[in-house]
């Protein structure tokens, strides 16, 4: 079956899903973007992730295309027309058609695009329990990265170096030497002396909502978190580390730069959360 993709008010077949060469998403990257797990078929966290496409717009001056109810209706529909049980929905939301001119155009439609693809689960899960390599990488980005932008290039370039030294993801450093977070994940570690810690999401960092929820689960797990920056050495140093996303859930980091962290083995936090996470998208299964 081809895939079906929604363009600015039609369901397409992808060789028909075209855009406008003077959108200024394609022109300017003048647009952001969510990606949803879809899990058995519900959309995990819709809710949050639709929270934080609306401050994105919000914060980029761009009229959200539509109100909320009807855009759940339309992704659930493009996840119903692909038939897709386990997968990732990719919404993005540019500041629409005009002629290239810097400033914002005094007439655009914002455009709406929203794909659907598969996602094997149960592959992340192996991967989780083996746990993966990351690569530290310097964060080139610029002090908006709490806004989730479709101007990506600094991210695929750090992923990409990331997966030319072997790893699966780039665990991004800033210029004091601090952890920020992954190319497309938030990281996590727990110190040898057992502390649990992310960076806090006021500190320019994508507020994840996988971070966002998996908080929520230490907290139901009577495990206290502490949000602060941490250093590259820090992080080399930790019993446990871990990262996690919306396609990553919680994995666990059993090697970074090419040294083992802690016996290189996953760690009790990494494999508590790795089922803590899957109840969290099985409870949310009607
Ligand atoms: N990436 N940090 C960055 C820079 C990200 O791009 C993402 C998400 C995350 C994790 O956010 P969440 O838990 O809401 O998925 C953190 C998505 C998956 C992507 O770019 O495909």
């Amino acid at each position: 079956m081809s895939r079906i993709a929604y363009v600015n008010g039609a369901y397409l077949p992808m060789s028909d899903a075209l855009v406008n060469i003077e959108d200024r998403g394609y022109q300017f990257s003048d647009g952001v973007y969510e990606g949803i797990t879809v899990y058995k078929g519900a959309l995990i966290d819709v809710e949050p992730h639709i929270d934080r496409l609306w401050r994105s717009l919000g914060e980029l001056q761009i009229a959200s295309p539509m109100e909320r109810g009807p855009l759940k209706f339309i992704i659930t529909e493009v996840v119903r027309r692909n038939r897709v049980k386990n997968g990732f929905v990719y919404l993005q939301i540019t500041r629409g058609v005009a002629r290239r001119d810097h400033p914002f155009p005094a007439m655009a439609i914002p455009a709406l695009t929203i794909t659907c693809k598969r996602l094997d689960i149960d592959a992340v899960e192996a991967r989780a329990r083996k746990g993966v390599a990351v690569s530290s990488q310097p964060d080139m980005r610029w002090d908006r990265c709490d806004v989730k932008s479709i101007s990506l290039l600094p991210n695929i370039l750090a992923k990409q170096a990331a997966r030319e030294a072997g790893a699966f993801e780039a665990m991004m450093i800033d210029d004091d030497g601090l952890v920020t977070e992954g190319s497309s994940t938030n990281i996590w570690m727990v110190t040898k002396g057992g502390e649990l810690v992310t960076r806090s999401t006021d500190d320019n960092i994508l507020p994840g909502i996988t971070r966002a929820s998996v908080k929520g689960l230490c907290n139901d797990h009577q495990m206290s978190v502490t949000e602060r920056a941490f250093t590259l050495e820090e992080a080399l140093d930790a019993a446990d580390l871990f990262l996690t996303s919306s396609t990553a859930g919680a994995m666990p980091i059993v090697e970074l730069d090419g040294k083992t962290i802690a016996d290189g083995k996953v760690g009790p936090v990494g494999l508590k959360l790795i089922d803590a996470y899957k109840a969290h998208m099985e409870n949310q299964v009607s």
